[in-house]
């Protein structure tokens, strides 16, 4: 294999990547990031065409991606599933055909469903990549958070990682847990009873249940929102006592100023997490969405590889 392919030629779940792969994609992205001013626009995706195909909304992950393939010299269009023959009846296998006559190579695939990029890579030789899928996965906003963790740190090995809020519905939660630990740091839960998965064996974190033992814990503490879109029933009493029970407020920092936090975004100010900590130093969710670019820069350029780029 040449050095710099990753080990699958697409990125369907975090568990496509192994540690390798990961600090491949890592050295490629702070290469990009180095450079960007210089260079302005990379040719790794010349004569590439890539899909960005949304069936649900986004603006961080489709932003990014779309600029990330336009600094790389891609041709790069946009699928509105809301506009197209879908509503008509078309099916998902025959709407990915027909962006497939068009020539595409690379589809970037966001979908309600879990599994569907799965299921559309097994009906393309072109590459997909998983923008994030239902409550399944979305690894490459574990990447670009794994990767400020990094910058931050130096190394994530024993870093302690603490992920707070809905983890049963999120699929950020599924993928960072897979990178991080793939990159040696510990994990655990701070959540609501009914908002933890049901398998935690499966997951093998540690569960931690009142917020001040999780700040105190934790090196680094991942917020997440209520993802209200997802849930069937109504999981905690009110958003209120959410909020006054697993929402970080400055009094999280007062206690541990050295505290880092994440947050994948999109944040509701006042839930998960005070409003006047947006801008404090150690709230990374702006570096986060930095990141992003030059993460889904160095994936798209390491996976063109197979293409003959
Ligand atoms: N973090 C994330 O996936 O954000 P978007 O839904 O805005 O893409």
């Amino acid at each position: 294999m040449p050095e710099e392919t990753l080990s699958h030629p697409y990125l369907l779940s975090s568990e496509d990547l192994n540690y390798d792969d990961i600090l491949k994609i890592f050295k490629k992205a702070k290469y990009f990031m180095d450079n960007i001013q210089s260079v302005k626009k990379f040719d790794d995706l010349k004569g590439v065409t890539v899909g960005l195909a949304f069936f649900e909304s986004s603006t961080r992950t489709k932003l990014s991606f779309e600029l990330s393939a336009k600094r790389l010299s891609a041709d790069v269009f946009s699928f509105q599933s809301s506009s197209s023959s879908l509503s008509k009846g078309e099916s998902l296998l025959d709407t990915l055909r027909t962006i497939e006559a068009m020539e595409v190579q690379v589809f970037i695939v966001r979908h309600q469903n879990s599994g569907v990029p799965v299921f559309l890579q097994k009906n393309t030789s072109g590459i997909v990549i998983n923008a994030g899928d239902g409550k399944h996965e979305h690894p490459t906003q574990a990447l670009l958070d794994a990767f400020t963790l990094h910058r931050r740190f130096k190394k994530i090995d024993g870093l302690k990682v603490c992920i707070i809020g809905d983890i049963l519905h999120s699929r950020v939660a599924r993928s960072n847990v897979n990178t991080l630990k793939t990159l040696g740091a510990e994990l655990a839960f701070c959540s609501p009873g009914t908002l933890l998965p049901r398998e935690l064996n499966v997951w093998n974190v540690n569960i931690i249940d009142e917020l001040d033992d999780a700040v105190d814990w934790a090196d680094v503490v991942m917020v997440l929102r209520l993802q209200r879109e997802r849930m069937d029933s109504g999981l905690i009493p009110s958003v209120k006592e959410f909020s006054k029970y697993y929402g970080i407020t400055f009094k999280h920092f007062t206690k541990k100023p050295e505290l880092v936090l994440l947050h994948p975004g999109p944040v509701n100010y006042g839930i998960e997490l005070d409003y006047l900590l947006s801008s404090y130093p150690n709230v990374l969710i702006q570096t986060q969405v930095k990141h992003g670019v030059f993460i889904r820069m160095a994936l798209l350029s390491l996976l063109a590889k197979n293409l003959g780029h």
